[in-house]
């Protein structure tokens, strides 16, 4: 199951028009309200603080999400070429992750079948046919197989065949490379078709990534996903920078399994825009707001896409894997221009004000306040994942 190299790359596109999304993302967005129609309904609904704060539950997150069903670790866009291999720490693990010159996508551990030692020790890609060990320089294929070691004939009995590098099964959805931690056999029950088809349709899958940034939270993985489930914060917490370019409503959710896909209108929406002009940039009219399972953030803008991974480090501790896709590296002066603005001004909303907001949230709930969080109208789609991600504890 990996499609990335039935995947055309969309180099001709620079834009997401309507007619590029999926049936289902065109039939949400023709339910837009009017931004004067919408109605927002009250809503009531708690969560206790030991949702965040808990050790039990942090064990109960890991044992049944984390540890059994394939995980997200990185995005198949950061190796565009075959005969690459990128080294990333997901989850606490050092991983290895590969495109073969078959063009093939693995996932490895990145640790030498001799004593351990890493095989790739930064986080650049590197464009290189085998990984050489540095300490004794055993040297491995992409393919994860052992097909070089120094002084082979000072071993006695050491098998080839029997020392290739730990693989961990890994599926490419949607764009987004999911592995199982676990080594088991790959469980993608909670990976819905429609995500897969939705990612591809925005250019995740086949996207450039034009920039990426890892940033280490103190904040419980639930806490820093909620501002990129909810709309209620964003005139708030970012009225400095693009709070106004949105309004409380009008938007359209849908779930599909442990995922959630929101669509909302941008300011002074009305349906009747969509079909004014066949090729406008759909996402100057509308923004896409999903959360993927279980921890996979994405959020459109008119010229690039946002993908997030939150991976859970600690109770109030989680490391973001942030990349900004394009359709393509920039071509012209004034398009790098635009994707260079872009990228610093989402770091500075995400960074500065989302993930802030989440850290100043966790201080207080670390110590014991509010005992429950409440939840209204505007953030339903918080608890509606909440209440599908309860359902695997
Ligand atoms: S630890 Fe890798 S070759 Fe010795
Ligand atoms: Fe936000």
């Amino acid at each position: 199951m990996n499609f990335v190299a039935d995947i055309a790359r969309p180099a001709e596109r620079r834009v997401t028009r309507l007619s590029d999304l999926t049936d289902s993302q065109q039939e949400a967005i023709r339910r837009i309200p009017a931004e004067k129609d919408a109605v927002n309904v009250p809503l009531a609904a708690t969560r206790p603080n030991a949702i965040f704060t808990g050790r039990e539950r942090f064990d109960a997150e890991q044992a049944n999400i984390f540890q059994k069903h394939a995980v997200p670790v990185a995005l198949a866009a950061v190796l565009p070429e075959p005969g690459s291999v990128v080294a990333i720490e997901a989850y606490g693990k050092p991983l290895l992750v590969t495109r073969t010159r078959a063009d093939n996508i693995k996932v490895f551990i990145n640790a030498c079948q001799h004593k351990g030692a890493k095989l790739v020790e930064d986080c650049a890609v590197h464009k290189q046919g085998r990984m050489v060990c540095p300490y004794h320089a055993w040297t491995y294929g992409l393919d994860g197989k052992l097909i070089g070691v120094a002084r082979s004939d000072m071993f006695e009995g050491v098998m080839k065949d029997q020392r290739g590098l730990k693989e961990l099964p890994s599926v490419v959805w949607g764009g987004v490379i999911y592995a199982q931690l676990n080594g088991g056999p790959l469980d993608v029950s909670q990976l819905h078709d429609q995500i897969d088809a939705d990612f591809t349709a925005l250019g995740i899958h086949g996207g450039y990534v034009y920039g990426r940034k890892t940033f280490d939270l103190a904040a419980n993985w639930k806490v820093v996903l909620e501002p990129f489930l909810e709309g209620y914060h964003v005139q708030r917490l970012h009225a400095a920078s693009i709070g106004a370019l949105f309004v409380d409503a009008p938007s359209v959710s849908d779930t599909f399994g442990v995922n959630i896909r929101q669509v909302s209108g941008r300011i002074g929406y009305e349906p009747a825009m969509l079909d004014e002009d066949a090729d406008t940039n759909v996402h100057k009219l509308v923004t896409h707001a999903y959360t993927a399972f279980p921890n996979v953030v994405v959020v459109t803008s008119q010229y690039y896409t946002s993908v997030m991974i939150l991976m859970p480090y600690g109770v109030d501790r989680t490391i973001v894997h942030y990349y900004m896709v394009t359709p393509g590296p920039a071509t012209t002066p004034k398009a790098e221009e635009v994707f260079e603005r872009s990228y610093d001004l989402i770091i500075k909303v995400f960074a500065g004000e989302d993930f802030r907001a989440a850290q100043i949230s966790q201080e207080g709930l670390n110590a014991g306040v509010p005992e429950s969080t409440v939840y209204c109208g505007l953030e339903e789609n918080v608890i509606r994942y909440y209440e599908a991600l309860e359902t695997l504890l």
